[in-house]
């Protein structure tokens, strides 16, 4: 080592001597997660994943699609997020603010488990037909995904292009993963596993509260 790069190195060690870097947490306060849940098979998991965020102690806001109450029942999702379930923008009569949009501005993360290639295809396109999609475009929150379908609709080019789509502005997939599929079939298109994804959405909703000092 020249002399040069010796006294830089021995300088930034005084320098750390001086000011140590120390991680400090904000106290965060309780984060807002929409869950999103759509027709899928694998819709009954969004059951366990509502109760890991609640535990995780976070409130929880969960919005289903019309075909997502055909697996799930909204009671189900009511009783364990201990909130409303939104299933239509009618459910909204009372509030003079459209409860979807206030949805929207509160969430801290939008997280869409499971999502179907349907709602997929539709974030792709902007599309805004039942509340889970318009809070999609209306949100200014992270958005994370984690789709289940058979493995052939997953590996679909116009599924791939809409993921890509969705990728390139910013918004996050978690999965799927490789395994027996409800449809019969094995392969990629497993919803990840649920522990995994309330973790990945823990590291979302903290990741700006932890400073370096
Ligand atoms: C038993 C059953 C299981 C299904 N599972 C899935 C699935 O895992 N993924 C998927 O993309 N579509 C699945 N579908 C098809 C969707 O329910 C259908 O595309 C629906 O229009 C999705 O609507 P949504 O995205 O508005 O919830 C399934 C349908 C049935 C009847």
């Amino acid at each position: 080592m020249d002399d040069m790069a010796a006294m830089e190195k021995n300088f930034k060690r005084k320098l750390e001597r001086v000011r140590p870097r120390k991680v400090v947490n904000i106290p965060a306060d309780r984060k807002s997660v929409v869950l999103g849940v759509t027709g899928s098979i694998a819709a009954y998991k969004s059951a366990e994943l509502a109760s890991l965020l609640v535990k995780q102690g976070h409130e929880v806001f969960a919005v289903m699609t019309h075909d997502a109450a055909e697996f799930i029942s909204p009671l189900t999702l009511q009783t364990l997020s201990k909130n409303p379930v939104m299933t239509s923008f009618f459910d909204e009569k009372e509030s003079w603010r459209p409860g979807h949009i206030g949805l929207a501005d509160r969430a801290n993360l939008l997280l869409i488990a499971p999502a179907t290639a349907h709602v997929i295809a539709e974030l792709a396109q902007g599309l805004a037909g039942h509340p889970l999609a318009a809070i999609a475009l209306a949100t200014r929150a992270p958005i994370l995904v984690a789709p289940a379908m058979n493995g052939k609709m997953w590996s679909h080019p116009a599924t791939q292009e809409n993921v890509e789509k969705l990728k390139a502005r910013g918004v996050e997939f978690i999965g799927p993963e490789e395994g027996m599929l409800a449809c019969g079939y094995e392969g990629l298109g497993r919803l990840w596993k649920v522990n995994e994804i309330a973790f990945r959405a823990e590291f979302l909703l903290t990741q700006h509260d932890t400073l370096i000092a």
